[in-house]
C-alpha cells in the first residue's frame, strides 16, 4: 500500500443520513468510519422480541399506575428499601435554561449568573519537560507529554481534604486535517503518524484549587502525571488472555497489548480506578472483512486517516504474524491514576465490542456490576457481574484485590419484551394504548464461571467475537447504546440510545425502540427486579428526544413537551448529588440546527423530565464527559471536536483561545475541558 497525498486532503464526504440535524460527515468518517452510512453490521435474524410473550401477569399490574410513576413503585416494592424519593429542595446549581444556539455559533455559552474557562487544552503540558504548543512546530516527542486530542470520558477524582485531585480524560480520535495543512510527502505524513499514535489514549492530571467550589487548575510534572497512549503496554485480563485468538507475531504468548484506541466513554469505580471504553476500533485497521468475524465488528481494507497500515504492520489486517492484532481492541480498559508506573490492563472477561463505556455499581451482596452499551445500530446492551465481592477495607490488600474484580465474572446480554400489542407500535412515536412504552426484559448468560454459556462457542470465542455470541442467543437490537449509567441513590439505570435513522429497514420497531427512522434518539429507565445483580428487570422509555414544535412525536415522562428545551442525540450521562440525571448530546433535532448542549433532567417531583439546557458548546462540537458537582456549584464538559469541518489555513472555530495572545495560545480549534463555575 502506498502513501497517497489523499489521506491530508479534505475527502469528499457523503451526506451521511444521521448528519443532517447538524452533526458533520467529518466526525462520521474519522471517528466511526463511516458506521452509519450502510446497512447495519448486524446481520443476524435476531430480531426483537415483541410482547409475543405476555407475563402471567402484566407489567401493569405490577406496577399499578401511570408509567411514569409506577417505576419508582416497582423500584421500592421490587427490588430495594424505599429511597428518598422527594424532589430537593434546594440546588447548588439554579439556573433558567439557555436557548438553543444556532450551529453557525462559535460561542460556549453558560446561563446567567456562570463562568466558563478553559481547565486544559490539546497540547497543554502534563509531564515534566512537556514544551509550549505550537501549531507549527508539533513533533511527537512533545506530543506525548501534552494533552490529547478530542478528549471524550472525563472526571476528577478528588484526594481527602478536597482541595487537589487527579483529572482522568480519554483522547478518542484525532482530525489530520484540522492539526495539519495538507502534505503528500511520505515522510511527513509518517512523522504526523507517529503524533497521531501520542494525541490518542488518555490523561492523568494532577489538579488543586483554592477552595471546593473554586476553578481547578492542572499541575504540569505532577507525581500522578501521566500519559497513555498506542504505544503504552497494557495487561490482558481475563479468561481470553493468552488465547490463540489474541497471539501475535510480537506478542506470542497472547497477554500484552500496546496501547488503547477510540477510547470513548468510561466510568470511575468504587475503588478509585477509571474504566475507558475502546470504541469504534476497526476504523485503526485497514483489514479486509474476510471473516465473519471481522464483517460482523466492521472492519474493511481501506486507508484509515492515521496511515498507520502504510508503516505499523498492527494494523495492516493483512500483515503475516498480525492478523490477530486487531482482536486486541475493543475492551474494557481499567487504569489506576494514583500510580502511574501501573500497567493498564483490558478486561477480557467483559466483552469484545465497540464498548462506548461502563458502570459500575455494587449489588447487595457485595458483587460488582458494570453496565455497558454497544455503540452501533442494531446491537446490544450488556452487564458484567462480578465473580467476587467487593473488599471494603482501605489497606493495600484490600486495594489489590479490587483491581482484579474485573477480571472474573459473568457476562450478560439484555433482551427486552413490550407489554403492547404489536399493532399498537406503529413506528410514528404515538404511545400505545396503555400509555407507556414499557415492559419486562431478561439478562441472558454469555459466560458463567469462566466457561461460555452458548452452544457452539468456546469461552475465547464467545469473550473475543462477543457480538456473534449475543447474536445467537436473542438479544434485543437497540438504537445504539451508548452511556448506561446507574443512579447512585435509587439504582435505576439509563441508557441513552442516541439514534439509529435506519431503524424499520435493518430492524424492525419495537417497544424499546419504537421510531421509525429514528433521527432523535431515546432514553430507557430500567429497574432491576431481582437486584443489581438479578436476572429480571422492568423498563419503560423515559424521553423520546427531539424538538417538540418540530413533526416527530416526543415524550417527557408525561411532562408538557412545550415547557421543555428541545434535545436530541443523547449521549453521556451524569448525576448531581441531588439525584438529578444530565445529559450530553452528540446532534441536534434536524428541524433546528443548534449546536450540542447539556441538559438537566429531574427525575422526580412534579419537573419529572422538565428538560433544562445548561450550557452549548461551540461550533461542530461535541459535549462529552459530564461531571456534575451541584453542591460545589461546578459543572465540568469535556468539548470534543470543535470545528471539525474547517481547515488550518480556515478553522471553523477558534474555541477555547479565540484570538488570545497568551503563551501556548493558538489560532486554531483545541479540544479542552471546560469547568463552569457559579460567579
Ligand atoms: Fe464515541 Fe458512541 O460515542
Ligand atoms: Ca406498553
Ligand atoms: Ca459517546
Amino acid at each position: 500500500m502506498t502513501i497517497s497525498a489523499d489521506r491530508e486532503q479534505r475527502p469528499s464526504l457523503p451526506i451521511v443520513d444521521h448528519a443532517r440535524g447538524k452533526r458533520s460527515p467529518v466526525t462520521c468518517r474519522l471517528k466511526c468510519a463511516d458506521a452509519c452510512l450502510g446497512p447495519e453490521c448486524n446481520t443476524s435474524q435476531n430480531v426483537s422480541f415483541r410482547s409475543v410473550v405476555q407475563t402471567a401477569f402484566s407489567r401493569r399490574a405490577l406496577l399499578g399506575g401511570a408509567a411514569a410513576g409506577a417505576l419508582a413503585i416497582a423500584s421500592t416494592s421490587v427490588d430495594r428499601p424505599a429511597p428518598a424519593l422527594a424532589a430537593p429542595a434546594t440546588t447548588g446549581l439554579p439556573f433558567d435554561p439557555i436557548a438553543p444556539v444556532d450551529a453557525s455559533v462559535d460561542s460556549f455559552v453558560v446561563p446567567a449568573g456562570y463562568t466558563w474557562a478553559p481547565l486544559i487544552r490539546w497540547g497543554d503540558p502534563v509531564l515534566a519537560g512537556a514544551p509550549v504548543f505550537h501549531l507549527a512546530a508539533q513533533s511527537p516527542a512533545a506530543q506525548a507529554m501534552q494533552f490529547g486530542y478530542n478528549n471524550d470520558y472525563l472526571d476528577i477524582l478528588v484526594d481527602e481534604g478536597g482541595l487537589t485531585g487527579v483529572l482522568v480524560a480519554n483522547h478518542e480520535y484525532v482530525n489530520p486535517g484540522i492539526m495539519f495543512p495538507p502534505s503528500s510527502d511520505a515522510a511527513e505524513l509518517r512523522r504526523r503518524g507517529e503524533i497521531y499514535k501520542a494525541a490518542q489514549g488518555m490523561s492523568v492530571v494532577e489538579v488543586v484549587r483554592d477552595a471546593p467550589g473554586a476553578p481547578w487548575r492542572t499541575v504540569p510534572g505532577g507525581r500522578r502525571n501521566r500519559r497513555i497512549t498506542v504505544e503504552t503496554p497494557f495487561a490482558l485480563t481475563g479468561p481470553a488472555a493468552g488465547s490463540a485468538l489474541l497471539r501475535t507475531a510480537a506478542d506470542p504468548e497472547g497477554r500484552t497489548v500496546l496501547g488503547t484506541l477510540g477510547n470513548c466513554a468510561g466510568g470511575t469505580t468504587p475503588w478509585g480506578t477509571v474504566l475507558s471504553g475502546e470504541e469504534n476500533v476497526n476504523g485503526y485497521f485497514s483489514a479486509p472483512a474476510d471473516s465473519p468475524e471481522r464483517a460482523r465488528y466492521g472492519f474493511a481494507q481501506r486507508p484509515t486517516s492515521t496511515g498507520w497500515e502504510t508503516w505499523d504492520p498492527r494494523f495492516d489486517g493483512t500483515a503475516a504474524g498480525f492478523e490477530n492484532e486487531a482482536n486486541r481492541f475493543g475492551y474494557i480498559v481499567e487504569i489506576d491514576p494514583s500510580d502511574p508506573t501501573s500497567t493498564p490492563v483490558k478486561h477480557t472477561a467483559m466483552g469484545r465490542f465497540k464498548h462506548e463505556g461502563a458502570n459500575v455499581t455494587i449489588a447487595e451482596d457485595g458483587r460488582v456490576v458494570a453496565y455497558m452499551g454497544d455503540d452501533e445500530r442494531g446491537d446490544y446492551l450488556y452487564k458484567f457481574v462480578s465473580k467476587h465481592r467487593v473488599n471494603r477495607g482501605r489497606g493495600p490488600g484490600a486495594r489489590r484485590a479490587n483491581l482484579r474484580l474485573l477480571s472474573e465474572g459473568d457476562l450478560f446480554v439484555a433482551r427486552f419484551t413490550g407489554d403492547s400489542p404489536a399493532a399498537e407500535i406503529d413506528g410514528s412515536g404515538r404511545l400505545p394504548q396503555d400509555g407507556a412504552f414499557d415492559g419486562s426484559g431478561e439478562w441472558i448468560a454469555l459466560t458463567r464461571d469462566g466457561r461460555s454459556a452458548v452452544p457452539g462457542m468456546t469461552v475465547e470465542q464467545v469473550l473475543v467475537h462477543t457480538r456473534l455470541a449475543a447474536d445467537l442467543v436473542g438479544a434485543t437490537k437497540m438504537d445504539r447504546c451508548e452511556d448506561v449509567e446507574p443512579h447512585p441513590t435509587t439504582g435505576r439505570v439509563y441508557i441513552a440510545c442516541t439514534n439509529n435513522t435506519r431503524r424499520g429497514i435493518d430492524a424492525p420497531v419495537d417497544e424499546a425502540n419504537p421510531r421509525l427512522a429514528n433521527r432523535d434518539g431515546h432514553v430507557i429507565e430500567l429497574v432491576e427486579s431481582h437486584g443489581q445483580a438479578g436476572a429480571r428487570f422492568v423498563w419503560s422509555i423515559l424521553l423520546l428526544c427531539g424538538d417538540p414544535s418540530g413533526a416527530a412525536l416526543t415524550y417527557f415522562a408525561g411532562f408538557p413537551p412545550a415547557m421543555v428545551s428541545p434535545i436530541s442525540c443523547p449521549d453521556n450521562v451524569a448525576f448531581d448529588s441531588e439525584g438529578n440525571l444530565w445529559i450530553s448530546t452528540d446532534g441536534a433535532p434536524s428541524t433546528i440546527r443548534k449546536n450540542d448542549g447539556l441538559f438537566k433532567v429531574p427525575l422526580e417531583g412534579p419537573d419529572r423530565c422538565r428538560v433544562q439546557q445548561f450550557l452549548s458548546v461551540p461550533r461542530d462540537a461535541e459535549t462529552c464527559g459530564p461531571v456534575i458537582r451541584a453542591q460545589e456549584g461546578m459543572v465540568l464538559v469535556a468539548v470534543q471536536h470543535p470545528g471539525e469541518d474547517g481547515t488550518v489555513d480556515a478553522p471553523t472555530s477558534l474555541f477555547p483561545d479565540y484570538g488570545s495572545t497568551e503563551p501556548g495560545a493558538v489560532r486554531a480549534p483545541r479540544p479542552s475541558v471546560v469547568q463552569v463555575w457559579r460567579d
